[in-house]
């Protein structure tokens, strides 16, 4: 193996991660992907001194401790005017014809991305700095939190790469990923996030990459800096541009000259507005050429050349026929309004989530109100507010239930949440069958032909009870399941066998521990390799594990030290459940056993995450600050104070080379 085959894997990799992410056209299975990147981190793991932050297995950096810096942006980010109808379009494209004497215009039409700002620095092709708009002047550095959007390459391909590149995007949660991510939040106790904006926008703001990550947030670009040294004279140029070097841009554009083809593009968006898997607000109109652009300038924040136009949010008025409560699968009440059947942004609505109790209140919802609903972000429509002036005499404000619908137990309010929970978490029947309903669904063990429907078939016939009975489920019960005949009984207990080979983070996963989602689960079973080991690691052992806290590490000892998770685990595995585990490499009685590293400066051929993987993968730990108990200080180039004070305390100093020395 040599340096030059590493070289030509990484490039491999960023071409079919740009034919997935950027062209949408794998060229290989995801299989083949996964084979390619194993080899990546086997080189990596045989030569770290290989790894550059260019390598596509260098996404998740080190947390940061000290928050963001503050960046000057060269070239300043602007906003945009707001126009919400064909004539205020019309107004501007007037404007624009006074301004600059010209008969005839182009224009380009694009969407309005409804995310977060960015701008993203490529330095000889590589992703060297992504800050936020902020202020428009100064945002914050969020390099090491944009370096973890999949989507995002670290380094750019294609014949014309720039030298100096700055380009200006957007950053964005798509809507399958928000809903996901604030079902979690229902399950775990945790405030939703309003939409999928707020989403992005909070996550862009942690200070833990690994969470960041985990957030799968998306990003697309519609703009160049004028500082780059980039050829692009017009904005319609620009969207090709960028696809050429290799960056995602935006889904649909189009070069218009006139008001009617930029309405014509605008009534095409509006209709396929809510078929996208990501929001949009509206579209924005960019008169085409930078020339021009240059000419009309800028007043206040908004430029005169652009103009967004925003679509209204899709809303609709009926009635509140009922408040109900739902049970979820850690025992959490969630009221849920059924409507009147309404049609809104294209389907049918009979019901919409209230949240909490505080929501309602603060909304004054009441059962009997018309209210206005909206389709927001979420696929889930919500109460916007409620029609005071056509509330009936009779109406009474709505309580929270003092007991849990499904099973009667007093509900508890825990201190600090605003949920409320049914505290029978071993006997409540809803929250038994919605934790069946997870284990075997998608994201945990995935088992087909095991629909929620059947899920509840097969608790309320008393066959299945906790998730290890479905292992044990016999032909005879099956039959006796309503609509179940030879081929349904044969494919269920096919899925069921099959279900059998999880992969560890997906059994994991399965078991439902608090805070562990599927990102965490990877973390889990990657360190722990196997699930019996995992049932055994301290809370100590588990905060070593890069990316896990001390929330997630309680979770977990919690969780195990109740006897019938145990027994529930246990009676898996001899049902024939087989978690596949990971080989992880065990350093035994390696030098770095036991020993406290300090890295300072900045590292020629290691990442900070890579040096400190390595350190702990041999049993070292690695500290932030230099104290009597360090063992050993890494130092890269422009070391700071810390050197300073390990030659003062007498600490061994490590240069790179004899770091990689030491690895061996
Ligand atoms: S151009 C001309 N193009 O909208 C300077 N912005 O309301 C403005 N946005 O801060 C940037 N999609 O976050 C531009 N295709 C697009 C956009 C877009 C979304 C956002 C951007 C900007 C905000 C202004």
């Amino acid at each position: 193996m040599t340096q030059q085959q590493y070289e030509d894997l990484c490039r491999e990799i960023w071409h079919h991660n740009r034919l997935y992410y950027i062209e949408h056209q794998p060229a290989i299975s995801d299989e083949e992907y996964d084979a390619l990147f194993k080899r990546l981190e086997y080189m990596e793991a045989s030569h770290p001194e290989w790894i550059t932050a260019a390598s596509p297995s260098q996404r998740v950096n080190e947390s940061l401790t000290t928050g963001f810096k503050t960046v000057t942006h060269q070239t300043p980010m602007l906003s945009l005017a707001n126009s919400y109808s064909k004539e205020e379009i019309e107004d501007f494209i007037k404007r624009i014809q006074k301004l600059v004497d010209k008969k005839q215009f182009a224009f380009s039409a694009e969407l309005k991305m409804d995310g977060i700002a960015i701008s993203a620095t490529f330095e000889k092709g590589v992703f060297t700095r992504g800050v936020t708009r902020g202020d428009g002047k100064q945002g914050d550095d969020i390099t090491t939190n944009m370096r973890t959007i999949a989507a995002l390459p670290l380094q750019l391909s294609g014949k014309e790469v720039p030298d100096f590149l700055e380009v200006r995007g957007e950053v964005f949660m798509p809507r399958l990923v928000f809903t996901e991510l604030n079902e979690q939040k229902l399950q775990d106790g945790e405030p939703l996030w309003a939409n999928p904006r707020n989403a992005a926008a909070g996550s862009l703001k942690l200070l833990d990459p690994q969470t960041v990550a985990d957030r799968k947030l998306a990003i697309v670009f519609y703009g160049v800096a004028e500082e780059s040294s980039a050829t692009v004279t017009k904005q319609s140029e620009v969207i090709p541009f960028l696809r050429s070097v290799g960056l995602p841009t935006l889904d649909y554009h189009a070069y218009c000259h006139h008001l009617e083809d930029i309405w014509q593009f605008a009534e095409k968006i509006r209709a396929i507005r809510l078929s996208l898997p990501y929001d949009i607000d509206g579209i924005v109109i960019k008169l085409d050429d930078f020339k021009d652009q240059r000419r009309l300038g800028v007043t206040g924040k908004n430029p005169r050349w652009a103009i967004a136009y925003k679509f209204a949010a899709e809303q609709a008025v009926t009635r509140i026929v009922l408040i109900t409560v739902q049970v979820g699968r850690t025992g959490i009440l969630t009221p849920v309004a059924e409507l009147e059947p309404v049609f809104l942004a294209g389907s049918t609505i009979a019901r919409a989530t209230l949240h909490n109790e505080e929501e309602i209140q603060r909304k004054d919802i009441r059962v009997g109100d018309f209210a206005t609903i909206e389709k927001g972000g979420d696929v889930i429509p919500k109460v916007v507010s409620v029609d005071l002036s056509r509330r009936s005499q009779e109406s009474i404000a709505w309580e929270m239930p003092k007991e849990c619908p499904a099973c009667g137990t007093p509900v508890v309010r825990m201190l600090g949440e605003v949920a409320v929970r049914c505290p029978n978490e071993s006997l409540c029947p809803e929250q038994q069958i919605r934790r069946l309903a997870y284990f075997a669904g998608k994201q945990a063990m995935d088992i087909n032909h095991m629909g929620e429907k059947v899920v509840i078939q097969l608790f309320q016939k008393g066959f299945v009870k906790s998730p290890s009975d479905i292992f044990a489920l016999t032909e005879t019960q099956v039959a006796q399941l309503s609509g179940f005949k030879a081929k349904s009984i044969h494919n269920l207990l096919s899925s069921i066998e099959q279900a059998k080979e999880v992969s560890l983070e997906r059994f994991i996963m399965a078991l439902g521990i608090k805070y562990v989602g599927t990102g965490t689960a990877e973390l889990l079973a990657a360190r722990a390799g196997s699930v019996e080991a995992l049932m055994q690691m301290s809370e100590g052992e588990l905060m070593k594990i890069e990316g896990v806290g001390e929330k997630v590490a309680q979770a977990v000892v919690e969780y195990f030290a109740t006897e019938q998770h145990r027994q529930e685990v246990f009676r898996l595995l001899e049902l024939g459940v087989k978690p596949r585990t990971r080989q992880v490499q065990i350093f035994t009685d390696h030098v770095f056993q036991g020993r406290i590293f300090v890295l300072t400066g900045s590292l020629e051929h290691y990442t900070r995450q890579g040096a400190s993987s390595l350190i702990k993968e041999r049993g070292g730990k690695v500290s932030d600050s230099v104290s009597k108990k360090t063992d050993y200080v890494l130092v890269g180039a422009d070391p700071g104070s810390k050197l300073d004070k390990a030659r003062s305390l007498g600490i061994t100093v490590l240069s790179e080379e004899d770091f990689t020395a030491l690895l061996a």
